[in-house]
């Protein structure tokens, strides 16, 4: 079975939950402590395995481009200053070995259609998909890592699944599931944003997929579905007839840094975990909790 190799990072939406701070720059741009949220996501594909980053781009997205590519002047600068940790962080955004893609999505179709634009560079190999705004931090390893090794176990797409309460349903495409021979949930349907009384579960599928090749096919049928757009979940549902896929409920702490509560969650708790400023935020959390 091959390895995951590449990596797919549909970056093409209008982010219009976070206007107007996604006016006129990317949503996978907002930094959460210290770093932006695009970077969390390389890292953790760059951990799984992979060394091509496919990223698919639209309009007002150059500064993804910018922060991979090497800073010339900036390194200069530092450089000359003595700055030597601060040239290091730069110089390894990303480690030699990774390589970066940019396909433009020229309009924003759907999730679906962002992921057809990487027919051309992913090829005939099995992928990750991955929703920046979907920050996780997993649990030993990362959740690229954990569904490179379910894919190798159950030779299939893997879908990272998390419990989420009822009432939000709305917001998630939704399994329904059946234990499979080997202890793992088979999905048996999927729908995108069901109402919570037409839920099937309440089993959501969150910013990480890993996909074989066989969904471009499905893709390519695909009509636009809810919302007016060409839906990824659609291409899953159709997928269902020809192979299984498997439900996989990932290990680890997701922050849906698409909403503005998560992301304010991600802040607070990565700033708590952060090795140099961990310590002087816990006390002035506390200072702040007794002042109120
Ligand atoms: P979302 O549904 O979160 O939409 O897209 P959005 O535009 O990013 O944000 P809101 O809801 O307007 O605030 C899910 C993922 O699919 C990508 C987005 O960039 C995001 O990572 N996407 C969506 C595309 O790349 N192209 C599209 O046409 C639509």
């Amino acid at each position: 079975m091959s390895r995951v190799r590449k990596a797919v990072f549909p970056v093409a939406g209008l982010g219009t939950r976070f206007l107007p701070a996604t006016k006129a720059s990317p949503k996978e741009m907002l930094p959460v402590v210290d770093k932006p949220l695009i970077q969390y996501a390389a890292e953790e594909a760059e951990e799984g395995g992979v060394d091509k980053l496919v990223f698919i781009t639209g309009r007002n997205k150059r500064s993804i481009e910018d922060h991979f590519d090497k800073a010339y002047e900036l390194e200069v600068e530092l450089k000359e200053a003595g700055k030597t940790k601060l040239l290091e962080i730069v110089q390894n955004i990303l480690p030699p070995h990774v390589s970066c893609i940019y396909l433009r999505q020229a309009e924003a179709l759907g999730l679906g259609h962002a992921v057809l634009c990487a027919r051309p560079v992913v090829g005939n190999e099995p992928f990750a998909v991955i929703l920046a705004d979907d920050l996780i931090r997993g649990a030993g390893q990362g959740v690229v890592a954990q569904m490179a090794e379910a894919h190798e176990r159950y030779g299939c797409s893997i879908l990272s699944v998390e419990e989420v309460p009822r009432d939000e349903t709305h917001k998630y495409g939704i399994v329904e599931t059946e234990p499979g021979p080997n202890g793992e949930l088979r999905v048996t349907s999927i729908v995108e944003k069901p109402a919570p009384a037409d839920a099937p579960s309440n089993l959501a599928v969150v910013g990480r997929y890993l996909l074989t090749p066989r969904i471009f096919d499905k893709l390519e049928e695909t009509r636009a579905g809810a919302g007016g757009e060409i839906q990824l979940t659609d291409a899953i549902a159709a997928l269902l007839h020809d192979e299984p896929v498997v439900a996989y409920p990932f290990k680890g702490k997701r922050y849906d840094c698409g909403s503005k509560l998560g992301y304010l969650q991600a802040q607070v708790e990565l700033g708590l975990l952060h090795p140099e400023l961990g310590g002087d935020f816990a006390q002035y959390l506390r200072q702040l909790k007794d002042q109120l």
